[in-house]
């Protein structure tokens, strides 16, 4: 692996890091050299994510609320006691509420926005906190739900628009504190978040469940897409070989969005 594209110690936090994708991520950073911050709602799930990606202290869990400012300081304090310093940080932690555009209810759609809007902000406001003089470098995972929509989920598409936008604003304010901002956005990657949607989809089309989940793949790839993979293009974008793209929001969804 060329130098500049290796993560050498860096410490990267990772919201949402119980989740299927974070998983990926954890598993591309330690990869490219780097170590991780697993930061997640659930203790004891988050504690166990960290645990089975086997590699002693090179990898950590802490509890934190995304929405909640108070609950990341403290997450943050912990990890740079732990780990001595953050370099990166994903911004990962998502939800995702199924319905009609018709149906959704303002409590659902403050919940979805306060966690993939609001939290993605905070986190990243507490990440910059402690970059330093270094600086450092953020990915935020919005999706390509936030380009092009999808039905029964109007609430999500809005949210993860706004994640691209403010990925372009954080790339443009922080740019002189040498903190690079970038986003990425994922297809259907093959997680417990996609299948849901599957199951919420499956009776109203008369299909079956899993059938319907073996059929939500990228047209031009022909099969789903692993976290791994999207963790991949994720640790390339934390690395000093990603210094020359910015503020972006890469469609990593096997060709679905050709823009
Ligand atoms: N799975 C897909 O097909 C897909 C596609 C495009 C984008 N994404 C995005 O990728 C990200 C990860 O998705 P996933 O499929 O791994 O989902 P997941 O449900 O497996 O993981 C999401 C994690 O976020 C955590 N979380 C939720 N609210 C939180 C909060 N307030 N504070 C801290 N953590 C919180 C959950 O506990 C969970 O562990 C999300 O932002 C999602 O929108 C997923």
């Amino acid at each position: 692996m060329m130098e500049a594209q290796s993560l050498n110690d860096r410490v990267v936090v990772i919201t949402g890091g119980a989740g299927g994708i974070a998983k990926g991520i954890a598993e591309a950073v330690l990869e490219a050299g780097g170590r991780v911050a697993l930061l997640d709602l659930d203790k004891a799930k988050v504690a166990a994510a960290a645990a089975a990606l086997n590699v002693r202290d090179r990898a950590m869990s802490a509890a934190a609320d995304v929405t909640d400012p108070a609950n990341l300081d403290a997450a943050f304090a912990e990890i740079v006691a732990r780990m001595g310093r953050v370099d990166g940080l994903v911004n990962n932690a998502g939800i995702v509420r199924l319905g009609p555009a018709d149906e959704t209810k303002p409590a659902g759609l403050d919940l979805e926005m306060a966690v993939n809007v609001k939290g993605v902000l905070l986190a990243a406001q507490a990440a910059a906190r402690h970059f330093g003089e270094r600086g450092g470098a953020i990915v935020n995972i919005a999706s390509n739900a936030g380009k092009v929509g999808y039905r029964n989920m109007a609430g999500y598409n809005a949210s993860k628009a706004a994640v691209i936008s403010l990925t372009r604003s954080l790339s443009l304010e922080w740019a002189e504190r040498r903190i690079n901002v970038n986003a990425v956005c994922p297809g259907g990657v093959a997680t417990d978040m996609l299948k849901s949607v599957a199951d919420f989809l499956a009776p109203r089309l008369g299909q079956d469940k899993e059938a319907l989940f073996g059929t939500m793949v990228p047209a031009q790839l022909g099969r789903h897409i692993q976290p791994v993979e999207v963790g991949r293009v994720v640790a390339f974008l934390l690395s000093d070989a990603a210094e020359i793209i910015r503020g972006q929001s890469i469609s990593i969804d096997g060709g679905d969005t050709p823009y």
